[in-house]
């Protein structure tokens, strides 16, 4: 089973780096699914529908609500497509939750007694850029959802990133360099599982 999650804050480039990932590992035959949450699951659609787009109280709802479209999208498409062979390539998982919600003020201990019954990826890689290129990229955005609605929050964001990273011993990956860069260091790291 090979299941790689690729983490960081908005704007750091997740699904580009995936997407770039993907098309190395389909040149080398492998089968790649991509896929990320929240997902396309009824639970994902509520939380992008309504969650995202207004501030909703308490914050524990988010943590509830993400951690339902988790538990969700896991049993019913992640692990099905890891079953059939597929390396599964996927745009955040329980770190988000601990890193978002932890902002909004939830206790990282409830969150992750809520995350204990889904399993943890094989590889979880964090991408970072220095808050100036996280700006930068934020003000280009036309849509923007709840948390990327101010800088500080993106700042906040960034900072719990690299703290939990540290903590958990998860690779780091700069990601405020030409693309190539940062695919060539994921890939090195993914690499390892192949
Ligand atoms: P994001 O991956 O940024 O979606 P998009 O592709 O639309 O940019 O996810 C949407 C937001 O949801 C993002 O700001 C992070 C937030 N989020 C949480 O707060 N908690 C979670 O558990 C997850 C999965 C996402």
């Amino acid at each position: 089973m090979r299941w790689i999650v690729l983490e960081g804050p908005d704007c750091v480039g997740k699904s580009t780096i995936i997407r770039e990932l993907s098309k190395i590992l389909q040149e080398q035959g492998y089968k790649v699914y991509i896929t990320s949450e929240p997902s396309d699951s009824p639970i994902g659609k509520i939380i992008r529908g309504w969650l995202l787009r207004e501030k909703v109280d308490p914050p524990h709802i988010y943590a509830l609500l993400f951690t339902s479209d988790r538990y969700y999208h896991y049993h019913n498409i992640v692990k099905k497509m890891l079953e059939n062979g597929y390396i599964v390539l996927q745009e955040r998982y329980k770190l988000s939750t601990l890193v978002y919600q932890s902002q909004m003020g939830v206790d990282e201990k409830w969150i992750e007694e809520l995350n204990k019954y889904v399993p943890d990826p094989d590889i979880m890689i964090v991408l970072d850029a220095d808050i100036q290129v996280l700006k930068t990229r934020l003000e280009s955005r036309t849509r923007r959802e709840l948390f990327e609605s101010d800088i500080s929050m993106l700042c906040k964001i960034r900072q719990k990133y690299l703290e939990v990273a540290r903590r958990m011993r998860l690779p780091i990956v700069n990601a405020a360099r030409d693309l190539s860069d940062v695919v060539r260091d994921v890939y090195e790291i993914v690499s390892k599982l192949l």
